[in-house]
């Protein structure tokens, strides 16, 4: 990777440096030294063997004449044969960024399910996607995989979006920091991660054939920008490309985006493995796409025997083909699969795991509201009415490959689609963590009843006997879907009204995959944010609910006030085109396109202060159960610093947030750095922290530059709530990638 000095000196947070320091311990990832080893096997290799990491299998049975599968696979989701004469191993796949997918029970084993990718970014804590990362890469090892198919980090443009809960944020710095940390963390058990989906694959309708537009310079400093961090802090082994089109191109066929952006310009030397069944036709290879991945699933194996053929007629395509090994095989070196091999017998401590997964719940939960103090819940509670959610049975999944669920698969499954061959595949699920138990062991003196929320006057009356009534709502996200507005589905939004308005008194707890709308907000005593809340949601709730935990979370993606302030009030392609969870196009010709340029790289808090808007709540926004106060904010050169204080009685995590608010007369707003801190009442806290200068720049001329210019940064509670701003010169400066 080429950095200018200035990217040398540029490191993030300090927040940080803790994960760093644990991923330094774990294991020194030197693509380099791989990469050179990688080219001396690749001369080992004969033409035959040139195009077996080329390709390869989705070992599931996926109709009922598949044929065998290989003796050494694991039903997962990817299967890349070995070549035992170099000692090279197969390569085993699983899904995804939320822990090792359960694949439907095909596999019949669980594990241990991650918070959604929203919710862990709601921590703002590099150290805890890091040990998140840790925790899921030891298991896909322990059950025999050596590639983890996680760094999910495509920016929320849209919440609307059905894989808004995989994804971690709006903002390019918070959701590059944060999935380097994860990548690492996977990584730091001798296995390959990912980082997907590459890139701008920002809606789920019409996935396959939607045609992002969007100039370069925007792209560069939004979604390419948390790629280009994550894959400098992280160093994932591959890079999965998108299944839309950008810019006119396939993304796994994008010369554009493969050879120039990621393999010239940012120097990576990994791998770049297709989405499943994302190959238009042989041509990636030369776009720069070097693995077919789930073969099954494209028209045609094109990386197998046809571009052996291509390699033995054509030197261009041999040297490509050789590049493509050296790519593939870097990674296996780098990340040791040859030399420490994963095997299926693994250990899993499943309670260890968990509680990792309890502790990024609870770091990631966000209170929303707090009416006069209504929470925290005493414990001495007389009566608690519990209403909706299935919370008597877990908390909720998202949909799609991303999957995960314990030993026996979920607690509650509720069926989407009632015919076809795709209604086996979606489904509502839901983990195995009852909250209604949780809370009646916090509260283990009250009466503590629960109605499942689909009669309003029956939840209505057991309210209004209450002396606290906890609805708990739910908006399901999907893999293959986006969701057609930002209600709570099923008449929800009609029983929390009729809730609030019988018991003052009345807590909502939203289990959604991202924003929603609250028509009802000010009829409630107090709301927590506690998207899909993992393994161990039910007691991570009770114990925000109950304050043996304090909310530390902060929205990592703005929630509109109403669906107009959205860059695209009407989401591209929804009214024209069936829902099909494939996203393949209806007819080979159909056309669709997405704008992305409308808000260009200004997404979410950007856009709402370029348009003067203001959001129901804003990014950056939580709410705690103490207070805290920043001072003294400095500035000199990249070096920043400031004093955080928990001004309250309770410990507690804060989350300091800097922002640029203007750069000369140019109104712009940007997250310049972040760090969570713990700290005890009246515990003050010295932060510092290195401005990236990417951040501050335009992408100009095919590189980056900073305009000369008076710089305005303020220290924020959220992206609306700013503080005093500090003006810094700046001189003019530019450098290339
Ligand atoms: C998803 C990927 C996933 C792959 C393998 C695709 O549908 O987009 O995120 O890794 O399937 O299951």
């Amino acid at each position: 990777m080429r950095f200018g000095h200035l990217l040398a000196s540029c490191v993030a947070a300090s927040a940080i440096v803790s994960w760093q320091a644990s991923a330094q311990q774990a294991s020194v990832i030197d693509m380099d030294k791989a990469a050179e080893r990688a080219v001396a096997t690749v001369r080992q290799m004969t033409a035959d063997e040139k195009t077996v990491l080329t390709h390869g299998i989705m070992p599931l049975p996926l109709s009922p004449n598949t044929p065998p599968m290989p003796a050494d696979s694991i039903p997962g989701a990817g299967y890349i044969s070995g070549i035992a004469r170099l000692n090279i191993p197969a390569l085993k796949e699983t899904d995804a960024s939320l822990g090792v997918a359960y694949v439907r029970g095909v596999r019949k084993d669980g594990a241990t399910a991650l918070p959604s990718g929203v919710a862990m970014a709601s921590s703002w804590s590099a150290d805890l996607m890091y040990r998140g990362g840790a925790m899921i890469g030891s298991e896909a090892r322990a059950k025999g995989f050596n590639v983890l198919l996680a760094g999910g980090v495509n920016l929320i443009r849209d919440p609307r979006n059905g894989r808004t809960f995989e994804y971690l944020s709006e903002d390019a710095l918070l959701s590059g920091l944060l999935v380097g940390a994860a990548i690492s963390g996977v990584q730091s058990n001798n296995i390959i991660s990912t980082i997907k989906h590459f890139a701008l694959n920002g809606q789920e309708t019409g996935r396959k054939f939607v045609d992002v537009k969007i100039g370069e310079a925007a792209a560069r400093e939004s979604d390419l920008l948390a790629f280009q961090i994550g894959i400098e802090k992280g160093q994932p082994g591959s890079v999965m490309c998108a299944y839309n089109r950008v810019r006119g191109e396939q993304a796994c066929s994008s010369d554009w985006l493969l050879n120039k952006v990621l393999k010239r310009d940012w120097g990576y030397k990994g791998f770049v493995m297709s989405d499943w069944g994302a190959v238009p036709n042989i041509n990636a290879a030369l776009n720069g796409l070097d693995q077919q991945s789930g073969e099954q699933l494209d028209t045609a194996v094109f990386f197998g025997d046809k571009l052996g053929e291509k390699a033995t007629t054509d030197a261009n395509w041999a040297a490509r083909l050789d590049e493509m090994n050296t790519r593939i095989l870097t990674a296996i070196y780098a990340m040791k699969l040859d030399a420490r091999p994963a095997s299926p017998d693994g250990k899993i401590d499943f309670a260890a795991n968990a509680a990792i997964a309890e502790e990024v719940a609870k770091s990631g939960i966000v209170l929303l509201r707090n009416r006069d103090g209504a929470l925290p819940l005493a414990k001495t509670a007389k009566s608690i009415a519990v209403i909706g959610g299935y919370a008597d049975g877990g908390v909720l999944s998202g949909g799609g490959s991303s999957g995960v669920h314990g030993e026996n698969g979920a607690a509650v499954v509720r069926p989407v689609l009632a015919d076809g061959v795709l209604a086996s595949f979606f489904s509502q699920q839901y983990h195995s963590s009852s909250p209604l138990k949780a809370i009646r062991a916090m509260a283990p003196r009250a009466t503590v009843t629960f109605r499942d929320g689909r009669y309003i006057s029956e939840a209505v009356e057991k309210a209004r006997q209450a002396e606290v009534a906890i609805i708990f709502a739910t908006q399901w996200q999907t893999e293959g879907l986006d969701v057609p507005d930002l209600s709570l589905p099923d008449g929800q939004d009609a029983l929390i009204a009729a809730v609030a308005e019988a018991n003052p008194n009345t807590i909502v707890v939203l289990e959604t995959g991202g924003p929603v709308l609250m028509p009802w907000l000010d009829k409630t005593a107090a709301v927590i944010e506690a998207w899909y809340p993992g393994a161990r949601g039910g007691e991570a709730i009770a114990s925000i609910l109950f304050g043996e935990s304090n909310p530390g979370g902060r929205l990592p993606v703005t929630f509109p006030a109403r669906l107009d302030q959205l860059p695209r009030p009407k989401l591209d392609g929804a009214s024209e085109f069936e829902p099909n969870y494939t996203g393949e196009p209806p007819t080979p010709d159909a056309k669709l396109a997405a704008d992305f340029d409308i808000e260009g790289a200004n997404l979410g808090y950007r856009w709402n202060a370029l348009k003067g808007y203001k959001a129901l709540f804003p990014f950056g926004f939580g709410l705690s159960y103490t207070s805290f106060a920043s001072s003294g904010l400095k500035i000199a050169g990249d070096k920043v610093s400031f004093t955080v204080t928990n001004t309250g009685k309770r410990k507690g995590d804060d989350v300091a947030q800097l922002y640029l608010v203007n750069r000369g007369s140019e109104a712009t707003q940007r997250l310049v750095g972040f760090q969570r801190v713990s700290l005890e009442p009246g515990e003050s806290r010295k932060i510092t922290l290195t401005i990236d200068p990417r951040i501050l720049a335009d992408w100009k001329d095919g590189g980056w530059s900073v305009p000369a210019g008076d710089y305005g940064f303020a220290l924020g509670r959220n992206a609306e709530d700013l503080g005093t701003v500090v003006t810094l010169k700046m001189s003019a400066r530019s450098w290339k990638d």
